[in-house]
Formats: C-alpha cells, structure tokens, sequence
C-alpha cells in the first residue's frame, strides 16, 4: 500500500454505533477500498478499556486497510492531524433531564471538541456529527472551530433519508435505486420534514405515484421522522448499526460525490437558501462533488412544504438560542 492513510477520529468508539462503524471503517467502506486508514479513537477515560478491547479486535481482522490505531481521552490529541472526524460520542438525556441541561452537557463535549478540531485538524478536515442533538451540537463545534472553514461542519439527516427510501420504495413496491431526489428538510427530529415533491420514482414525480395525501401525511411522514423513537421503543437502545451506515454513506458521498441526476440529504451551514437563516445547520437536498457539499438551488416550494420546512426550522432556531443564551456560542 503506497498511499498515506487518512486519519479517522471517532468519538464515543466504544458505544454502539461505535462499535458497528469501527470495522467499516477499517474494511475500506468509508474511503473507498484503495484509500488505507489510521483509526483515532477517542473516549471518556471510563471507557478507554472497553475501547482497547475493541482495537484488539480489529487487529484480529488483520484489514489490509487499517495502518494503525490510537486510543485516547484527550481531545487535542484525538484531533491532531484528523482528516474525518466522526462525532458520534454524546451525553444522552436521561430521566428528569430539561432540555437545557441536555443542551448544556453538549455543550460541555462539543466546544472542547470545536477547539482541539481548530487547533490541530489538517486543512482538508471534514466533520460528520451524529452524536444529539446532532444539529446543535455541530453548531456548537462549529461556532468553535473559526479558522476551519464553516462549511466543513455536517450533522447526519443521512439515516432519516435511508428510512424515507425504505418506506417509500415498499409503499410503491419499487426498488430503492428507481428513487431519486428525496429530501429530508430541518433538523435531525421529530420534526423533520421527509419531502417527496421533489422526490421521483423511474422519472415521474413520487408524490404522484402515491397519489394518497392522507398516507403522506398520516403515515410516511411521521414513520421516518419517529423512526428513531419506535426503534428504541422496540430494541430499548437507540438505532446503531443503521445509524453507522448512515454515517459511512454520509462521508462516502461526501468523498466520492452523488450520482448525476440524483441528490441526498444533508444537514450543512446554510447560506441563507429556502429561507434558512444563515449559519444554522439544516438539512437540505445537496450535491457532493469535488469533495464538497452544495445545496441544491432553485427547488420550489409549495404551501404544504413551506409549513413544514419552517416549522423545523423554527426548531432549530430556539436551540440555537438557548445554546447562546447558556453561553455555549
Ligand atoms: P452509546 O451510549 O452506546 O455510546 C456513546 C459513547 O460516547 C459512550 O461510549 C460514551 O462513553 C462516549 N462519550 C460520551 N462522552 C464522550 C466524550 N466527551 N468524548 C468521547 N466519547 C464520549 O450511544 P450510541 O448508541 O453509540 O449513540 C451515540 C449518539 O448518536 C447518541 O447521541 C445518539 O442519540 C446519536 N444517534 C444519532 C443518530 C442520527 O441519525 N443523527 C442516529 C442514532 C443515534
Ligand atoms: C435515531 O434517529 O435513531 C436516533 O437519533 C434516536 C435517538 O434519540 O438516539
């Protein structure tokens, strides 16, 4: 292998998303199967052990890919020299935990993290976060992280996007790869806005093979947008293994680029387009080419949409507000 590895930082590597993603990772699915990679595992120090014992399992996978792995619960030494950085590691909410508590303990992870990516990242680094409240947290990061470029901030609506494709493709019993251009609009929860005007299934428009508003809005869209609910409720533990191939095809296409004639969702630094105000991060339809992410330009927007995409937003503009009102941007 004669090219240099891309150094991989993951944090949280020892939950469970960790654990379905670490070995992706290493087996050539996140780059690509000629790119070699060096794994940066980063932990809170009572789940260093759990993360060595990881680390000797994917050395027991002997991956052609993986030149090496570093464990550590120091964030500057995480980032050093990071080209992907996968923030997956959070402070889940817990039982009598307020909304602001919850924002204020990431805000406690994602600021330090901010500043060691600001500090030591390579120039080319990109950041996936997955880690919730995934959107505010990349903010957070983000508002952190001055002198890397704002666009190299994402959070994941690539999960939600997945689970659009799947209910639709078995409403319509058409395959997954005869759907093109669904989005999911706004922040990673329940108020998400999985849209399927502009969404076409072998050409035509999707919302017109369905052709049943009542199962568009009673069904299919609270199904992707509480998807994340029911399968905690079902599996009692958040989704995992769903969630870190989200997180791969999110950087995959990222790196790769997405089909011509196609799109996919993103949560990205918006430029102020479909009214997003400037500098959150929402989920739009993008376009991967060259190594970036654009916003897809010059969708229009009915009465139905606009009501959802803004209340979405509106969401993520009140978390945006308490996170500055607690200090943490
Ligand atoms: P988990 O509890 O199994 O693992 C989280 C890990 O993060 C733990 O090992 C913990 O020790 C570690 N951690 C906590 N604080 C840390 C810090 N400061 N630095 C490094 N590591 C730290 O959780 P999980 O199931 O792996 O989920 C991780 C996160 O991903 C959760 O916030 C979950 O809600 C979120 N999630 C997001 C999506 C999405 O689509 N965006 C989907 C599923 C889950
Ligand atoms: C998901 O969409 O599966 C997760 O974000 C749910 C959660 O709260 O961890």
């Amino acid at each position: 292998m004669t090219r240099t590895p891309v150094n991989v930082t993951v944090t949280g590597a020892a939950g469970q998303i960790g654990y379905a993603l670490l070995f992706r990772i290493a087996s050539g699915h996140l780059l690509g199967p000629d790119t070699p990679v060096r794994l940066r595992l980063l932990e809170i120090p009572q789940a260093v052990n759990a993360a060595e014992g990881t680390a000797m399992e994917l050395d027991d996978c002997a991956f052609p890919l993986l030149s090496g792995i570093d464990i550590t619960d120091d964030a500057k030494t995480a980032f050093d020299g990071v080209n992907i950085a996968l923030l997956v590691g959070a402070r889940p909410r817990s039982k009598g935990m307020e909304r602001g508590d919850l924002l204020s303990a990431n805000g406690g992870i994602f600021k330090p993290q901010g500043e060691a990516i600001n500090a030591g990242a390579a120039e080319d680094v990109r950041v996936l976060v997955v880690g919730n409240p995934a959107n505010t947290n990349a903010l957070i990061a983000q508002q952190h992280a001055p002198d890397v470029p704002a666009e190299r901030f994402t959070a994941m609506t690539r999960l939600d996007h997945n689970r659009a494709l799947a209910q639709l493709s078995k409403k319509l019993g058409v395959s997954l790869g005869d759907i093109k251009k669904l989005t999911i609009w706004g922040n990673h929860s329940a108020t998400q806005y999985p849209d399927l005007f502009h969404a076409e299934v072998n050409g035509t428009s999707a919302a017109a093979a369905v052709g049943d508003q009542e199962w568009l809005e009673g069904t299919f869209i609270p199904t992707v947008a509480k998807r994340g609910a029911a399968i905690i409720e079902a599996r009692g533990l958040s989704s995992a293994a769903s969630a870190a191939n989200a997180a791969i095809d999110h950087v995959y296409s990222w790196v790769n680029g997405t089909p011509e004639g196609d799109w996919t969702s993103a949560a990205v630094v918006s430029d102020g387009s479909y009214g997003v105000p400037e500098g959150l991060i929402s989920s739009f339809p993008v376009v991967a080419s060259g190594g970036r992410y654009e916003i897809v330009q010059g969708l229009e927007i009915d009465e139905f949409s606009r009501g959802r995409i803004d209340a979405s937003v509106a969401e993520l503009v009140e978390e945006r507000d308490a996170v500055k009102a607690l200090g943490l941007i």
